[in-house]
């Protein structure tokens, strides 16, 4: 049978296996014959992977003392970890969701993903429509900051340390779909794609956190994704990673995929009312 997937014997990373889609990822990705390295704060304790590394991603430290243990020649990044918000500051969400991602990505992955190699970050469909012009202009300073300090002076300047996790959700997400835009060609120069995967909602411990801040959001959440689709597995959004980081995905760079059961498209054609309640063009 050919492997047309193209995993077997490769190096991958995966952060925020320890849980949900990463950890579905990870298993994934072991399946397909790849040697698989993990990082997240707990310990992922997953059959067959080559080796785990704390990682917190709230510290600079922490990713520099992970990288020392990461492989130095890796072929396909997964960036997976992240949170929602409910249970971060504004602060803190937004590094743990974008400062320390640009970071581990201009830092390391620069450096160490190989020629024909791949690097793909799990977003959110909260950040769909992150190209509008006046959305942009909100981030793109934190965006084009050069490093890990000048990134987080420049969410200062934002001026919503106040706003609270959720807030700081939203802008990470539309931020890091931005920087994944921006940096396909810098990356094409060295044959590396890379991509995001804006995943809906999908029933991980995400999810459960956020129920328990918003009870009255979980019947509304099970019930649809998109088109009458309920609530994904995070197997779902695994393969959606598996499939960007493949070879299946070769000349696909750059790319915002967007898995919600074509609720974004049916919103766009206008066929059901916008959630996000912005204008559509
Ligand atoms: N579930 C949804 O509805 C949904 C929707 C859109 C986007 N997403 C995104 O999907 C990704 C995966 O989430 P999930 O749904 O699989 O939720 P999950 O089960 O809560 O997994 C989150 C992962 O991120 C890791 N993580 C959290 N804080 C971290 C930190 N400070 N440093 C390093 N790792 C950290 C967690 O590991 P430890 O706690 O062990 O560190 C865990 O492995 C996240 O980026 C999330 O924003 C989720």
């Amino acid at each position: 049978m050919k492997d047309y997937l193209g995993y077997a014997g490769k190096v991958c990373v995966v952060t925020g296996a320890s849980s949900g889609m990463g950890r579905a990822l990870a298993d994934m990705l072991i399946d397909c014959g790849a040697e698989v390295w993990t990082a997240s704060r707990g310990e992922a304790d997953i059959s067959g992977q080559a080796g785990w590394v704390r990682l917190d991603q709230v510290s600079r430290g922490s990713i520099d003392e992970a990288f020392t243990s990461l492989p130095e020649r890796i072929d396909c990044f997964f960036g997976v970890a992240g949170v929602s918000g409910v249970k971060n500051d504004y602060i803190d969400t937004f590094t743990i969701d974008f400062v320390a991602n640009k970071y581990l990505l201009d830092t390391y992955l620069a450096k160490r993903v190989v020629p024909g190699g791949s690097i793909t970050f799990v977003t959110s469909t909260a950040g769909v429509r992150w190209a509008k012009e006046e959305l942009i202009d909100e981030y793109r300073d934190i965006v084009e900051a050069d490093g890990w300090d000048a990134t987080i002076e420049a969410i200062h300047e934002l001026d919503m340390d106040d706003a609270g996790g959720n807030m700081a959700y939203m802008l990470a997400k539309r931020a890091m779909n931005f920087l994944v835009a921006s940096k396909a060609a810098e990356f094409a120069e060295r044959d590396v794609r890379i991509n995001a995967v804006l995943p809906c909602s999908t029933g991980s411990r995400f999810m459960t956190e956020f129920y328990e801040v918003m009870p009255s959001a979980k019947k509304q959440f099970e019930q649809s994704v998109g088109n009458g689709k309920p609530i994904a597995d995070p197997s779902v959004m695994g393969k959606a990673c598996l499939y960007l980081g493949s070879e299946l995905a070769e000349y696909v760079s750059g790319h915002c995929l967007v898995v919600d059961w074509g609720l974004e498209a049916a919103t766009l054609s206008g066929q059901v009312m916008d959630m996000l309640g912005m204008e559509l063009t």
